[in-house]
């Protein structure tokens, strides 16, 4: 094998089979091409404002590169391993058609800042993509929490009924979830904004370069500061992946949810056979295959995590082929995080809610026991210690005649406590429990309407209003 066009001048001699196997990276990098070519003609256009290299030879640079830009897009490229990389295979037919002026777009730029460019580009790009999406999903989370604002449930602490709630309340909790993990993602989007490109290998270049002008050009905020870091620098990549993995993490809390609501002894709720799959030995069966899916994916997305930040680690300055390897996790989390949150938008669209399960689940458990106490507090004057120990021998009495607070006879109340009166029946039901949990981001259903319709203002690209169905 013959040496390399675009680096072989010292070498005598091409790669062994195997060295050219683990060099290329062409079958995962060419998914940044776009981004590549873009980074390409805006390093052109400066090159000839500066008087770096003449129109002519921009002018072909240009239109050379828009063919190249076509023939990918067209599916007409034929991509070669021996040519390493998206940088090369596009340099190398960007040669083939245009000939001799091709060379000179490599002026006072390295494949180390132009990569870093790509990727920067290509992950905003994405990221964008994610907003979206999240946001599409906190819209869905929404439209139910409105629609269920009044539908009572056992609140859980330990999996352990632990005092009512509303559906809709409970589905707000992942709204704020899923704004901070937007916020997260928004973060990391304004920190990587800004352009490597002009850093060159490694100490910057000779010729009077605008790295200002390619910056701009390519939408970046401003150039990055120091040359080393340009190239060196895949802590925008670790935010993504950091970001991402809370974010998979959540949506996962969430999947597990489904999961436990649709088993049958809960029965909370039910998904359609749109989002569910049958057993191929059990007919009866009815499975919330995408939620055990979506629970799974920090699986992969935290994995992806763990391996680039170990591919970082201990790397000296500046540019190792080591990070050669950052790409695969972000694309592989990018790709499974946009369509988890896509299947969590679709499945919160398509579920319903089971409210007189969830009602008839709220009889067990005594939910309104810390409403008893609050009571004894409030009217007998108790200390909340007292009134807290005084609850406890009414649960044990009520538990003991096998029924559930508000269905425990006056006569054994007083029994514990001499000064209960009828009065204490207004508090002991699930709705009267809600209702009163009045305070600033409590539970009470006109709270939950507030609270929704609060939401809507705070995350703006939610407010639809309707559903607009799955994203995808
Ligand atoms: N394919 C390479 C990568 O993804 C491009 C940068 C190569 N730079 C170098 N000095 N060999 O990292």
């Amino acid at each position: 094998m013959s040496a390399n066009e675009m680096w072989g001048g010292r070498f005598a001699a091409g790669p062994a089979a195997v060295m050219q196997e683990i060099n290329a990276s062409i079958d995962v990098d060419r998914r940044f091409a776009a981004e590549d070519i873009r980074g390409s003609k805006a390093h052109a256009a400066m090159l000839a404002d500066q008087g770096i290299i003449s129109e002519a030879d921009r002018d072909a640079i240009l239109d050379g590169l828009d063919r190249v830009a076509a023939e990918i897009a067209e599916g007409r490229f034929a991509f070669k391993a021996e040519l390493e990389d998206i940088h090369m295979n596009v340099e190398a037919r960007l040669k083939e058609l245009i000939g001799e002026s091709a060379g000179r777009l490599h002026t006072a730029r390295s494949r180390n800042d132009q990569v870093a460019t790509d990727f920067r580009l290509w992950l905003r790009g994405a990221l964008d993509g994610l907003d979206a999406a999240m946001a599409d999903l906190q819209r869905a989370l929404i439209d139910r929490a409105e629609a269920h604002a009044d539908v009572l449930m056992p609140g859980y602490t330990h999996l352990q009924a632990a005092q009512p709630v509303t559906f809709g309340h409970h589905l707000l909790a992942y709204v704020e979830m899923v704004g901070r993990d937007r916020g997260r993602m928004a973060d990391c989007r304004k920190r990587l904004n800004e352009c490597p490109l002009g850093a060159a290998a490694l100490a910057g270049t000779s010729f009077p370069i605008d790295r200002e002008a390619t910056a701009r050009a390519l939408g970046f905020d401003r150039p990055t500061a120091n040359s080393m870091d340009s190239v060196a620098a895949r802590d925008f990549a670790l935010e993504f992946l950091a970001a991402a993995s809370i974010h998979a993490v959540h949506l996962s809390r969430l999947a597990e949810e489904i999961v436990i609501w649709m088993s049958e002894p809960f029965g909370f709720v039910t998904l359609s056979d749109a989002f569910t799959t049958g057993s191929s030995i059990m007919p009866q069966k009815k499975n919330p295959d995408a939620a055990e899916l979506v629970r799974a994916k920090p699986g992969r997305i935290l994995g992806s995590f763990v391996a680039l930040a170990t591919v970082m680690k201990g790397l000296p300055m500046t540019y190792g082929k080591d990070m050669q390897e950052d790409k695969e996790p972000v694309f592989d989390a990018a790709d499974n995080l946009l369509l988890a949150t896509a299947a969590m938008a679709g499945m919160i669209d398509d579920l319903s809610p089971r409210p007189e399960a969830m009602r008839r689940a709220l009889e067990k458990g005594f939910p309104t026991a810390t409403d008893l106490a609050d009571w004894l507090v409030r009217v007998l004057g108790l200390p909340f210690r007292e009134a807290h120990h005084v609850t406890g021998a009414l649960v044990r009495a009520a538990e003991e005649a096998g029924v559930d607070l508000a269905a425990l006879d006056l006569p054994t109340m007083q029994a514990v406590e001499s000064r209960i009166t009828e009065d204490v029946y207004s508090v002991l039901t699930p709705e009267a429990s809600a209702a009163s949990r009045t305070s600033l981001g409590g539970t009470a259903p006109a709270n939950v309407r507030a609270a929704a319709a609060a939401a809507r203002k705070r995350f703006p690209e939610t407010a639809s209003g309707g559903r607009k169905g799955s994203a995808r």
